[in-house]
């Protein structure tokens, strides 16, 4: 079988690795990949976004099965267009990944149909965002209702921050038209999970559940980012409050998204928070997580092509997805400077005795040779028979990886490890 990946990030290098485990996979094109992933996936220089040349490619090479992985795609229609033209996909239709593509219409979706997330208002003008303002509670937050790079939230600790914050957004436009409409909503307070889940529209099978660590430097400062690390399980998510969020959210928006006539179909990423009054959706997200999957696939012991296309097929099962009973750690290794400016182009080195998983992200080949080209170089994973130990592990082995001007945190997993130790 001939399979096409969408996407170029770490992410797609983890299901990249995971898909060729498939013993019927012949040839995996990277669209468009990285160097990184050279040895893994034939790369196609095609961008994510780049639909009409996507299909084109897909039909030309006899593709055979389609995974559509970023947001962008998605949320542009990527898999409408290949479905189109007769190729099976995996990952949600445009009017499904609206999901994520549109904040104001995910937040209508919850209330509508009661599913626990922070109370919010909806404004197409700064005016009455600003009215708003004067009276509305603090800490606010507020976000533009569009895709912004995961970076279109803004946490407001007092009343000039919320009134900067949608000047900035709905004046300056700083996350452009993403910012025509913005949401302002409660802010909730308690520990963050993040729970990817498979679904064919018709039931939902969530995935092991893990823990993003989005700020650039240790014990959560410095500013946000697309993440520095995950582990995997998530200690605070225990098997009553995964049995809760079974019943209370993830059930009832897959339902919630079939009655709209919007079913969707894919890896739908449930955001949540803890708070003391029970689980809320912080945000869903239409697609894998990033750097969540180089911890979760890893662990996943059944063969993921097979799930990807029982969900295409809407012929999912809860038997054919099993995790296994292990911890994984991602220390996301980056370009010092990230996230606001770094230089790049250094030699990417690997020691012989490197022996965990790397998932190269952000890399290309220049003159035979690895050289770094992102923010976020690359991500290093080990599993573990627990995260002690997985944390142990990954951080000995990013020491066998070298470039100029790496810069990682040293305390991935530092926090889950003490809620494992003293219950909190
Ligand atoms: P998002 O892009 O929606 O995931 O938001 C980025 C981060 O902002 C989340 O991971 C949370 O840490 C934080 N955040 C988003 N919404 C809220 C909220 N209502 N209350 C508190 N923190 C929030
Ligand atoms: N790690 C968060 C995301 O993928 O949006």
């Amino acid at each position: 079988m001939k399979i096409m990946v969408v996407g170029g990030g770490g992410r797609e290098h983890a299901i990249i690795k995971k898909i060729k485990e498939n013993k019927s996979v012949t040839e995996i094109f990277a669209l468009p990949g990285n160097g990184g992933m050279k040895d893994d996936a034939t790369l196609v220089n095609i961008g994510a976004k780049d639909i009409d040349s996507i299909v084109k490619f897909a039909v030309d090479n006899k593709i055979d099965f389609a995974v559509v992985a970023p947001d962008d795609p998605l949320v542009l229609g990527a898999v409408d267009a290949l479905n189109a033209v007769g190729i099976k996909c995996f990952g949600p239709k445009k009017d499904a990944a609206i999901i994520e593509g549109s904040k104001a219409f995910s937040k209508n979706l919850m209330k509508k149909y009661n599913i626990p997330t922070a109370a919010f208002e909806i404004f197409n003008n700064a005016e009455d965002a600003l009215k708003y303002l004067e009276t509305a509670p603090i800490p606010t937050v507020v976000k533009a209702d569009g895709l912004a790079l995961g970076k279109g939230v803004i946490i407001a600790m007092t009343r000039e921050e919320a009134v900067d914050a949608v000047k900035s957004i709905m004046e300056d436009k700083i996350f452009g038209e993403s910012g025509n409409n913005i949401v302002i909503e409660e802010f909730l307070t308690g520990p963050e999970v993040s729970v990817l889940s498979f679904t064919d529209g018709n039931i939902v099978v969530p995935m092991i559940s893990s823990m993003d660590h989005k700020r650039a430097l240790d014990n959560d400062e410095g500013l946000n980012t697309g993440g520095m690390g995950t582990i995997a399980p998530n200690p605070y998510y225990t098997a009553d409050i995964a049995k809760e969020c079974m019943k209370t959210i993830f059930v009832p928006t897959i339902n919630a998204m079939k009655a709209e006539g919007r079913t969707f179909k894919g890896c739908l990423y449930f955001g949540l928070m803890l708070t003391p009054n029970g689980p809320k959706v912080i945000e869903y997200n239409c697609r894998f997580g990033d750097p969540e999957t180089q911890v979760v696939l890893p662990l996943l012991e059944s063969d993921l092509l097979d799930i990807m296309m029982a969900v295409a097929d809407e012929k999912l099962t809860e038997d054919m997805v099993k995790f296994a009973d292990k911890s994984a750690c991602c220390v996301v290794m980056a370009s010092n400077g990230y996230p606001v400016k770094y230089e790049s182009g250094f030699e990417i080195t690997v020691d012989n005795d490197f022996n965990d998983n790397l998932y190269i992200a952000g890399a290309k080949i220049a003159d035979d040779k690895l050289v770094t080209a992102g923010g976020r170089v690359l991500g290093v994973v080990a599993v573990e028979d627990d995260l002690t130990k997985a944390i142990e592990k990954s951080y000995a082995s990013v020491k066998k990886v070298h470039f100029d001007n790496a810069f990682y945190r040293n305390d991935i997993g530092a926090k889950a490890l003490k809620v494992l130790k003293e219950g909190k």
